[in-house]
Parts: C-alpha cells; structure tokens; sequence
C-alpha cells in the first residue's frame, strides 16, 4: 500500500483528493475530462486486472469542476476471477488519499417499463442477492457494517438537485446484484421484481459494502441500457450495454459535472 500511495503521489502530487468515482461498462471515457494524471492500473501493484471491453483500466487522478478527484477507470467485477473484494485495495488507497465519498456508476438493465435505456437511475438501495459478501473473512468487529442509508442520504439528495439543475429525470430505485457473467433469466427478472428491484447489474454492491467499511460515504447511478430479460423484444448482450452505454453516459457526465461544482 506504501509503495502505491508513494507512486501516485510522485505523479499526481500530494495534494489530498476529495472523491472518488468509479465508472462502469461503456462509461470510461469520463475519466478523460479530468484534468491530471492517469496511472495505468498495472503499475499500482495489486490493482486489480481488469479484462472486461468496454472498460479503461487506469487511476485519473487531478481536478474536474474545480474538485480534485480520483477516478478509477474500471473494476475488476466478481465474475472475472471470483472475488467479491477485489476492490478493496483500490478503495483503501481512495481512503488514504483523502476522499470522504465515493460515486459508483455502472450499466444495468431495467426492470421498470417507466425508467427505459437511455435513462439514468439513482439507487435508493440495494439487494445483495448473490449472496456473497466482500467481508467474509474479515476478522473484526469492523465486519458487522450496518447498511441502513447506506446509499448516502445527503450525497443523494445533491445528486437528484444536480439532476433537477440540468432538466435532467433521475428516479431512485432498488439496484439487484446478480453475480454474472450470465444474464438473467425471465423468470428471474420476474422474481426480483417480486422481490422489490427496480434495476438488475453485476457490480456495485461489494463496493457499496466495502466502501461503508471504510468509512467512505457512497451513492451510485446505474444508466440503464436495456429492459431485463424478458421485458422487451430486444436481445441483450454486452456489445448491446456497450452501444447504449453513451447515451446515459452523456447525462451521467452532466449530472455529475454540476454535483462536483456545487460539493460544499
Ligand atoms: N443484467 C445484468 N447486468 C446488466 C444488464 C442486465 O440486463 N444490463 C447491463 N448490465
């Protein structure tokens, strides 16, 4: 962890950063708006090996809107190696560099008809229904995290004025982690609806989870890129979430942009 932290400093200067951001499927390039440096993940020994398409795998550090953040690129997803706390060494260093919050974006699929691809969705909770958990193993008392508001009240409700300042719709839903690489089934979707889900993906959650255990507040927005299976004539595929992916992105960046300006 010394070794990283002293690499990116190196590169990226002292100065403590205030955010982090990690972006999801399609959404990397928002990393380029950031005005610095960019640390490819693998010289930051540990940092995870990302090897889905679609993802930029480096370490963005400087200032976007007048706000020195770090934004990660990609994340390693528990699907590519097993590994539900792959983020956490990225999420340490985030800590040791300073940030209090943390912003998770990812692509995800629809399981309401009023929030189609192209939309963007704030999550207002979530359901770990994979039933994995990045803090299995850990041997403190620090393990038992509480998730109530684990989605961040405050950094919500500056999310959604962001969203209202620009004219731009952000509903709050119910994210469901779904462990991946598979795409649901129908049947399914149609049992997390049941279950109380608004949007179905394969990440967020061991972040959200690992962040709380650090300390760090969290909110995150899915762009929805397709309806889940089932819900729409529409095949599903990554090179589908990939295609859509922009047209979320586009408000995602705009949202964020006028967060950023606006962070007290
Ligand atoms: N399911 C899971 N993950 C996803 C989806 C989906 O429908 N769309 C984008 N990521």
């Amino acid at each position: 962890m010394q070794d990283i932290l002293s690499t990116i400093r190196s590169r990226a200067g002292d100065a403590p950063v205030r955010l982090g951001l990690i972006l999801g499927s399609g959404l990397g390039h928002l990393a380029h708006a950031v005005d610095g440096v960019a640390i490819p993940y693998a010289d930051l020994p540990g940092f995870p090996h990302v090897g889905v398409s679609g993802h930029n795998p480096q370490l963005h550090i400087g200032t976007l809107e007048g706000v020195r953040v770090a934004v990660f690129g990609a994340r390693e997803h528990y699907y590519e190696s097993g590994n539900p706390r792959a983020m956490l060494l990225p999420l340490q260093v985030l800590k040791a560099l300073g940030a209090e919050s943390l912003i998770l974006t990812n692509a995800a699929g629809s399981m309401r008809p009023d929030i189609p691809p192209g939309n963007v969705m704030l999550l207002s909770d979530h359901i770990n229904y994979s039933g994995l958990n990045p803090l299995i193993g850990e041997k403190t008392d620090a393990r038992f995290v509480p998730m109530t508001d684990a989605h961040n009240p405050a950094l919500r409700a500056a999310l959604k004025a962001a969203a209202k300042a620009k004219g731009i719709d952000l509903p709050e839903g119910v994210y469901c982690w779904y462990s991946g690489p598979s795409f649901e089934t129908p049947a399914e979707i149609r049992m997390l609806k049941l279950l109380g889900g608004d949007a179905v993906g394969m990440s967020t959650v061991p972040e959200v989870i690992l962040a709380r255990f650090l300390g760090l507040k969290v909110a995150a927005i899915s762009t929805i890129t397709n309806m889940a299976a089932g819900m729409s004539d529409e095949q599903i595929s990554h090179e589908h979430t990939k295609a859509m992916a922009p047209l979320g992105a586009a408000k995602l960046e705009s949202i964020l942009r006028h967060f950023l300006r606006f962070l007290d």
